[in-house]
Protein backbone atom coordinates (compact mmCIF):
# COMPACT_ATOMS: atom_id res chain seq x y z
CA UNK A 1 0.00 0.00 0.00
CA UNK A 2 1.44 3.02 -1.10
CA UNK A 3 -0.11 6.61 0.15
CA UNK A 4 0.93 10.08 -1.50
CA UNK A 5 1.01 13.11 -0.02
CA UNK A 6 3.57 16.32 -0.74
CA UNK A 7 4.57 18.81 2.11
CA UNK A 8 6.07 21.77 2.31
CA UNK A 9 9.52 21.44 1.83
CA UNK A 10 11.89 21.66 4.74
CA UNK A 11 14.09 25.17 4.77
CA UNK A 12 17.49 24.19 4.67
CA UNK A 13 19.61 27.39 4.46
CA UNK A 14 19.28 28.19 8.08
CA UNK A 15 21.60 26.58 10.86
CA UNK A 16 19.58 24.20 12.66
CA UNK A 17 19.08 24.23 16.64
CA UNK A 18 19.10 20.71 17.90
CA UNK A 19 14.92 20.31 18.15
CA UNK A 20 14.87 21.95 14.44
CA UNK A 21 16.44 18.84 13.45
CA UNK A 22 14.44 16.66 15.62
CA UNK A 23 11.19 18.18 14.42
CA UNK A 24 12.65 18.26 11.09
CA UNK A 25 12.56 14.60 10.57
CA UNK A 26 8.63 14.61 11.07
CA UNK A 27 8.44 15.74 7.38
CA UNK A 28 7.67 13.32 4.74
CA UNK A 29 6.94 13.26 1.32
CA UNK A 30 4.81 9.55 0.26
CA UNK A 31 3.49 7.57 2.54
CA UNK A 32 4.88 4.04 2.43
CA UNK A 33 4.07 0.90 4.31
CA UNK A 34 6.78 1.94 7.03
CA UNK A 35 5.73 5.42 7.51
CA UNK A 36 3.00 4.65 10.20
CA UNK A 37 6.12 3.30 12.10
CA UNK A 38 8.79 6.10 11.50
CA UNK A 39 5.92 8.50 12.71
CA UNK A 40 5.24 6.56 15.78
CA UNK A 41 9.29 6.55 16.67
CA UNK A 42 9.06 10.40 16.02
CA UNK A 43 5.99 10.49 19.14
CA UNK A 44 8.68 8.42 21.26
CA UNK A 45 11.55 10.85 20.04
CA UNK A 46 9.47 13.86 20.98
CA UNK A 47 9.44 12.09 24.51
CA UNK A 48 5.61 10.85 23.80
CA UNK A 49 6.41 7.44 24.74
CA UNK A 50 3.06 7.03 26.45
CA UNK A 51 1.18 8.02 23.78
CA UNK A 52 2.94 6.25 20.88
CA UNK A 53 2.04 3.31 22.52
CA UNK A 54 -1.55 3.99 23.19
CA UNK A 55 -2.45 5.08 19.80
CA UNK A 56 -0.20 2.44 18.05
CA UNK A 57 -3.09 0.16 19.57
CA UNK A 58 -5.84 2.00 18.81
CA UNK A 59 -5.42 3.00 15.49
CA UNK A 60 -3.89 -0.10 14.07
CA UNK A 61 -7.45 -1.38 15.57
CA UNK A 62 -9.30 0.98 13.47
CA UNK A 63 -7.49 0.35 10.13
CA UNK A 64 -7.07 -3.31 10.38
CA UNK A 65 -9.82 -4.87 12.72
CA UNK A 66 -12.85 -2.48 12.79
CA UNK A 67 -11.79 -0.61 9.06
CA UNK A 68 -12.93 2.58 10.01
CA UNK A 69 -9.48 4.43 9.06
CA UNK A 70 -7.26 3.83 5.98
CA UNK A 71 -3.82 3.81 6.67
CA UNK A 72 -3.52 7.32 5.31
CA UNK A 73 -5.92 8.53 7.88
CA UNK A 74 -3.84 6.97 10.34
CA UNK A 75 -0.76 8.63 9.32
CA UNK A 76 -2.19 11.90 9.14
CA UNK A 77 -3.72 11.62 12.53
CA UNK A 78 -0.17 10.85 13.96
CA UNK A 79 0.97 14.05 11.91
CA UNK A 80 -0.99 16.21 13.44
CA UNK A 81 -0.27 15.57 17.20
CA UNK A 82 3.95 16.10 15.85
CA UNK A 83 2.35 19.44 14.38
CA UNK A 84 0.38 20.20 17.56
CA UNK A 85 3.86 19.25 19.43
CA UNK A 86 6.01 21.45 17.52
CA UNK A 87 3.73 23.91 18.11
CA UNK A 88 3.78 23.75 21.43
CA UNK A 89 7.41 23.40 21.32
CA UNK A 90 7.88 26.60 19.22
CA UNK A 91 6.42 28.79 22.36
CA UNK A 92 8.29 26.79 25.14
CA UNK A 93 11.91 26.79 23.12
CA UNK A 94 10.80 31.37 23.35
CA UNK A 95 10.49 30.97 26.79
CA UNK A 96 13.95 29.27 27.97
CA UNK A 97 17.63 30.51 28.33
CA UNK A 98 20.11 29.18 25.61
CA UNK A 99 21.76 27.17 27.81
CA UNK A 100 18.47 25.46 28.58
CA UNK A 101 17.93 24.98 24.66
CA UNK A 102 18.91 21.57 25.04
CA UNK A 103 16.83 18.53 23.89
CA UNK A 104 16.55 16.76 27.40
CA UNK A 105 14.66 20.09 28.65
CA UNK A 106 13.06 20.04 25.71
CA UNK A 107 11.65 16.74 26.00
CA UNK A 108 10.84 17.27 29.56
CA UNK A 109 9.11 20.62 28.61
CA UNK A 110 7.36 18.37 26.19
CA UNK A 111 6.64 15.52 27.86
CA UNK A 112 4.73 18.43 30.49
CA UNK A 113 2.69 19.99 27.72
CA UNK A 114 1.15 16.46 26.77
CA UNK A 115 0.36 15.48 30.21
CA UNK A 116 -1.39 19.10 30.70
CA UNK A 117 -3.34 18.36 27.55
CA UNK A 118 -4.30 14.48 28.63
CA UNK A 119 -5.11 15.43 32.38
CA UNK A 120 -7.08 18.72 31.33
CA UNK A 121 -9.10 16.67 29.16
CA UNK A 122 -10.04 14.06 32.05
CA UNK A 123 -12.78 15.23 34.06
CA UNK A 124 -11.99 12.66 36.81
CA UNK A 125 -8.74 14.76 37.21
CA UNK A 126 -10.82 17.65 38.13
CA UNK A 127 -10.26 19.50 41.21
CA UNK A 128 -12.33 22.38 41.26
CA UNK A 129 -12.72 25.72 39.17
CA UNK A 130 -12.90 29.56 39.42
CA UNK A 131 -13.83 32.38 37.64
CA UNK A 132 -10.74 32.54 35.66
CA UNK A 133 -9.09 28.95 35.39
CA UNK A 134 -9.80 24.94 35.91
CA UNK A 135 -8.00 22.85 38.26
CA UNK A 136 -6.96 19.25 37.50
CA UNK A 137 -4.35 16.57 39.03
CA UNK A 138 -1.62 16.21 36.55
CA UNK A 139 -2.08 12.19 35.42
CA UNK A 140 1.76 11.19 35.16
CA UNK A 141 3.28 13.37 37.66
CA UNK A 142 1.51 12.92 41.44
CA UNK A 143 1.41 15.52 43.58
CA UNK A 144 1.06 18.13 41.19
CA UNK A 145 -1.65 19.90 39.54
CA UNK A 146 -2.30 22.72 36.57
CA UNK A 147 -4.51 26.04 37.02
CA UNK A 148 -5.39 26.49 33.57
CA UNK A 149 -6.67 30.00 32.22
CA UNK A 150 -9.92 29.48 30.06
CA UNK A 151 -11.72 32.98 30.85
CA UNK A 152 -9.88 35.09 28.71
CA UNK A 153 -11.77 38.37 29.47
CA UNK A 154 -11.50 37.84 33.11
CA UNK A 155 -7.94 36.54 32.62
CA UNK A 156 -6.85 39.88 30.87
CA UNK A 157 -8.41 41.87 34.13
CA UNK A 158 -6.07 39.79 36.92
CA UNK A 159 -2.49 38.92 37.26
CA UNK A 160 -0.68 36.96 34.87
CA UNK A 161 0.52 33.58 35.44
CA UNK A 162 3.55 34.58 36.01
CA UNK A 163 3.08 37.04 38.11
CA UNK A 164 0.44 35.17 40.06
CA UNK A 165 3.96 32.32 40.26
CA UNK A 166 6.14 35.48 41.75
CA UNK A 167 3.42 35.60 44.27
CA UNK A 168 3.77 31.71 45.12
CA UNK A 169 7.01 31.76 44.70
CA UNK A 170 8.36 34.35 47.09
CA UNK A 171 5.55 33.18 49.70
CA UNK A 172 7.24 29.26 48.90
CA UNK A 173 8.67 28.64 52.62
CA UNK A 174 6.54 31.03 54.05
CA UNK A 175 5.03 29.38 56.71
CA UNK A 176 2.74 31.39 59.44
CA UNK A 177 1.17 29.30 62.17
CA UNK A 178 1.02 26.47 60.06
CA UNK A 179 -0.51 28.40 57.15
CA UNK A 180 1.17 28.53 53.69
CA UNK A 181 0.70 28.38 49.94
CA UNK A 182 1.02 25.80 47.41
CA UNK A 183 4.69 25.40 45.64
CA UNK A 184 4.88 26.21 41.98
CA UNK A 185 6.84 24.20 39.31
CA UNK A 186 6.72 25.81 36.52
CA UNK A 187 4.70 28.13 34.38
CA UNK A 188 3.57 28.31 30.53
CA UNK A 189 1.79 30.91 28.83
CA UNK A 190 1.66 30.72 24.96
CA UNK A 191 -0.33 29.31 22.36
CA UNK A 192 -3.63 28.35 23.31
CA UNK A 193 -2.22 27.22 26.77
CA UNK A 194 -1.87 29.43 29.68
CA UNK A 195 -0.96 27.59 32.92
CA UNK A 196 0.46 27.67 36.31
CA UNK A 197 1.72 23.60 37.39
CA UNK A 198 1.98 23.68 40.99
CA UNK A 199 1.38 21.09 44.16
CA UNK A 200 -1.51 19.34 44.36
CA UNK A 201 -2.81 20.28 47.97
CA UNK A 202 -4.38 17.08 49.72
CA UNK A 203 -6.82 20.01 51.00
CA UNK A 204 -10.65 20.34 50.95
CA UNK A 205 -12.18 23.49 49.40
CA UNK A 206 -13.22 25.68 52.67
CA UNK A 207 -16.28 27.18 50.02
CA UNK A 208 -17.67 23.38 49.44
CA UNK A 209 -17.39 22.00 53.09
CA UNK A 210 -18.92 25.68 54.16
CA UNK A 211 -21.49 24.23 52.03
CA UNK A 212 -22.27 20.77 53.11
CA UNK A 213 -20.96 19.81 49.47
CA UNK A 214 -17.43 18.25 50.51
CA UNK A 215 -16.59 16.34 53.77
CA UNK A 216 -15.05 18.55 56.37
CA UNK A 217 -11.51 17.16 58.03
CA UNK A 218 -12.34 15.99 60.85
CA UNK A 219 -9.53 17.74 62.83
CA UNK A 220 -11.23 21.34 61.53
CA UNK A 221 -11.45 23.47 64.84
CA UNK A 222 -12.97 26.91 63.72
CA UNK A 223 -11.43 29.06 66.22
CA UNK A 224 -8.11 27.30 65.78
CA UNK A 225 -8.63 27.47 61.94
CA UNK A 226 -9.14 31.35 62.23
CA UNK A 227 -6.62 32.34 64.69
CA UNK A 228 -4.26 31.28 62.40
CA UNK A 229 -5.55 32.17 58.50
CA UNK A 230 -5.53 35.99 60.48
CA UNK A 231 -1.81 35.42 61.72
CA UNK A 232 -0.82 34.30 58.22
CA UNK A 233 -2.28 37.11 56.40
CA UNK A 234 -1.40 39.71 58.93
CA UNK A 235 2.30 38.43 58.64
CA UNK A 236 1.64 38.51 54.98
CA UNK A 237 0.71 42.40 54.86
CA UNK A 238 3.16 43.04 57.32
CA UNK A 239 5.84 40.92 56.71
CA UNK A 240 5.76 40.25 52.91
CA UNK A 241 4.44 43.85 51.54
CA UNK A 242 1.66 41.59 49.96
CA UNK A 243 -2.42 42.10 49.57
CA UNK A 244 -4.08 38.59 48.45
CA UNK A 245 -7.23 40.84 47.38
CA UNK A 246 -9.69 37.83 46.94
CA UNK A 247 -9.23 36.94 50.15
CA UNK A 248 -13.30 34.48 50.44
CA UNK A 249 -14.39 30.88 50.95
CA UNK A 250 -13.63 29.47 47.31
CA UNK A 251 -9.55 30.68 47.89
CA UNK A 252 -8.93 29.22 50.90
CA UNK A 253 -8.57 24.95 51.64
CA UNK A 254 -8.88 22.84 54.78
CA UNK A 255 -5.78 20.90 54.79
CA UNK A 256 -7.47 16.87 54.40
CA UNK A 257 -5.05 15.77 57.22
CA UNK A 258 -4.23 18.32 60.05
CA UNK A 259 -7.59 20.46 59.40
CA UNK A 260 -5.26 23.85 58.79
CA UNK A 261 -5.73 26.66 56.32
CA UNK A 262 -4.17 26.97 53.15
CA UNK A 263 -4.33 30.51 51.30
CA UNK A 264 -4.36 30.19 46.96
CA UNK A 265 -5.39 31.96 44.23
CA UNK A 266 -2.94 35.09 44.19
CA UNK A 267 -4.61 35.97 40.43
CA UNK A 268 -5.40 39.77 42.46
CA UNK A 269 -2.44 39.97 44.47
CA UNK A 270 -0.27 43.18 44.56
CA UNK A 271 2.40 44.29 46.43
CA UNK A 272 1.27 47.41 49.05
CA UNK A 273 3.83 49.96 46.84
CA UNK A 274 1.29 49.29 44.03
CA UNK A 275 -1.89 49.60 45.51
CA UNK A 276 -3.62 53.24 46.00
CA UNK A 277 -5.32 52.60 49.30
CA UNK A 278 -3.58 49.76 51.35
CA UNK A 279 -5.70 50.43 54.73
CA UNK A 280 -8.53 49.79 52.44
CA UNK A 281 -6.85 46.41 50.89
CA UNK A 282 -6.13 45.30 54.45
CA UNK A 283 -9.27 45.79 55.58
CA UNK A 284 -11.14 44.01 52.18
CA UNK A 285 -8.20 41.27 53.33
CA UNK A 286 -9.59 40.79 57.00
CA UNK A 287 -13.12 40.99 55.86
CA UNK A 288 -12.51 38.06 53.74
CA UNK A 289 -11.74 36.11 56.55
CA UNK A 290 -15.00 37.14 58.40
CA UNK A 291 -16.81 36.33 55.82
CA UNK A 292 -15.81 32.83 55.70
CA UNK A 293 -15.61 32.35 59.38
CA UNK A 294 -19.53 33.54 59.91
CA UNK A 295 -20.42 31.14 56.68
CA UNK A 296 -18.72 28.40 58.55
CA UNK A 297 -20.53 29.10 61.93
CA UNK A 298 -23.87 29.24 60.20
CA UNK A 299 -23.33 25.40 58.81
CA UNK A 300 -21.79 23.82 61.92
CA UNK A 301 -24.97 26.02 63.99
CA UNK A 302 -27.13 24.06 61.27
CA UNK A 303 -24.99 20.95 61.29
CA UNK A 304 -24.42 20.77 64.98
CA UNK A 305 -21.74 17.71 65.92
CA UNK A 306 -19.49 18.71 62.92
CA UNK A 307 -16.50 20.77 63.69
CA UNK A 308 -16.34 22.73 67.42
N1 LIG B 1 -3.02 23.80 44.48
C1 LIG B 1 -4.27 23.32 44.47
N2 LIG B 1 -4.53 22.07 44.94
C2 LIG B 1 -5.80 21.58 44.94
N3 LIG B 1 -6.87 22.28 44.50
C3 LIG B 1 -6.67 23.53 44.01
C4 LIG B 1 -5.37 24.11 43.99
N4 LIG B 1 -5.47 25.36 43.46
C5 LIG B 1 -6.77 25.54 43.18
N5 LIG B 1 -7.51 24.46 43.51
C6 LIG B 1 -8.99 24.32 43.33
O1 LIG B 1 -9.36 24.92 42.10
C7 LIG B 1 -10.24 26.03 42.32
C8 LIG B 1 -9.89 27.13 41.32
O2 LIG B 1 -8.57 27.61 41.53
P1 LIG B 1 -8.27 29.16 41.64
O3 LIG B 1 -6.80 29.35 41.72
O4 LIG B 1 -9.06 29.76 42.76
O5 LIG B 1 -8.83 29.68 40.22
P2 LIG B 1 -9.53 31.07 39.82
O6 LIG B 1 -8.40 32.06 39.65
O7 LIG B 1 -10.24 30.78 38.54
O8 LIG B 1 -10.45 31.47 40.93
C9 LIG B 1 -10.04 26.42 43.76
O9 LIG B 1 -11.18 27.05 44.29
C10 LIG B 1 -9.72 25.09 44.43
O10 LIG B 1 -10.91 24.39 44.77
MG1 LIG C 1 -10.27 31.43 42.94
Amino acid sequence: MNFEKVFAPVAKTQKREPIEDLLASTQKEIYTDDSFDDLLNQLSELGLVEMREKLEDQLLDDVYERKIMTMADACCYVENLIQKRKNALEFLRAGLSSQEKDRDVIKARLRMVYDIDASTADQELFLGSGNIARVYKLAHQPGLCVKKVINDVSYARENSVSQEARFLNELSGFEVAGVRTPFVKETISGGDLTVIVMEELDAVNFELAARGKAPLPPNFDINDFFDRLKKYITALHEQKKVFHNDLAPRNIMICKKTGLPFVIDFGKSAYADDVKNADMARDMDLAGIEASRSMMRQFLDANSGVGK
